[in-house]
């Protein structure tokens, strides 16, 4: 329930908060409403979804919303959400999720006011939705997938591919699926030739429900794209390590840019007192940078140690600007 109530043909863009119209009134009732039911009749409390392609952020804040909004008359249910996108800029300003004014302009005032924090001209997502999220930056073609999740959405994004790469990511948001779990494509795209694979819940705006297929190797169509059940088993367990790495490594990044942005808040207040904090502030920052740097540049290779690290040396950053802020008091 993120916008005006605007029924009928509205067309939702790409970056666009996702209106309070009968696509969210969809979701809600048919789609979150069956996978709580699910949940609740297997005794579990978390539903894990993604939003694959998220760009700036508005598709993901508008499903946590919805979400949230819908498990607010659920007690006891909570929800984790992947926000991923190939481009790491719009990665860093969804997961920043401060939008201008002219952002809201459908969306419902009620819903502004409890979800979005005022801050001089623009607004800032809220703790409670943020705390949902975890950002990283993935490519749909290459990188391993998450794993039981109960809701993919994938909008707007798998139409930049050529039909036979667009299988191969239908097939890979298949493996990512719980049992019965929901992928929504959105308006103009669809699941082409996987049929076999996922059945269409509402035609109007692609949704659909992950469909039980044997996996055996003599199935034609996954031999084509796996050559066997054991290595899609190893593959699942290395994407799960994997994606555990991404995501400290993502943590770690964010956790960077807020320090950077108290410093920079520092520098502007109180140039000159900043001086005495220079020392303490320097050797971490170049050896957290410089190794982030070769990192993103691929010229040595991820390991727990280099979390790790970071981990340390952030610590010291974070101490040297809190002692800083203490004795401005
Ligand atoms: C048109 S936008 C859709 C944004 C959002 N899903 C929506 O509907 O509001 C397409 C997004 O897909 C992302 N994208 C393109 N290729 C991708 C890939 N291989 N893996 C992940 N994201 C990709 C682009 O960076 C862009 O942010």
């Amino acid at each position: 329930m993120v916008v005006q109530n605007f029924e009928g043909n509205i067309t939702v863009s790409a970056e666009e908060f996702l209106p309070n119209n009968e696509l969210a009134t969809y979701i809600q009732e048919n789609v979150f409403s069956r996978i709580v039911k699910e949940k609740q009749e297997n005794k579990e409390v978390e539903i894990r979804l993604w939003v694959a392609g998220c760009s700036t952020g508005q598709e993901v804040y508008s499903i946590a919303i919805l979400l949230n909004e819908y498990l607010e008359a659920q007690p006891n249910m909570e929800y984790k959400i992947y926000a991923t996108d190939l481009d790491k800029d719009s990665i860093r300003i969804a997961s920043a999720g401060i939008y201008p004014k002219h952002a809201f302009e459908n969306v419902l005032p009620d819903i502004q006011k409890k979800y979005f924090d005022k801050k001089d001209e623009f607004y800032v997502v809220n703790k409670e939705i943020r705390k949902r999220i975890i950002f990283a930056p993935h490519n749909i073609a290459k990188d391993p997938t998450f794993q039981k999740l109960d809701f993919i959405s994938c909008r707007n994004v798998i139409n930049y591919f050529m039909p036979q790469q667009q299988q191969k990511i239908i097939f890979k948001f298949h493996e990512s699926l719980n049992g019965n779990g929901f992928l929504f494509l959105g308006k103009s795209e669809t699941v082409g030739d996987s049929k076999k694979y996922f059945s269409a819940v509402n035609n109007k705006w692609k949704i659909y429900r992950k469909l039980k297929v044997d996996l055996h190797p003599a199935n034609d169509h996954v031999t084509d794209l796996h050559t066997s059940r054991d290595e899609l088993l190893q593959m699942n367990a290395d994407s799960l390590k994997v994606q555990s790495l991404q995501m400290q490594l993502n943590l770690k990044e964010s956790e960077l840019i807020k320090v950077n942005e108290k410093l920079k808040e520092l520098k502007r207040m109180n140039f000159k007192k900043m001086e005495s904090l220079r020392g303490d502030l320097a050797e971490p920052t170049i050896f957290i940078t410089g190794l982030l740097d070769l990192l993103q540049k691929g010229e040595i290779p991820f390991k727990k140690e280099l979390a790790q690290a970071l981990h340390f040396e952030m610590g010291k950053l974070s101490k040297a600007v809190e002692v800083f802020y203490n004795n401005q008091r």
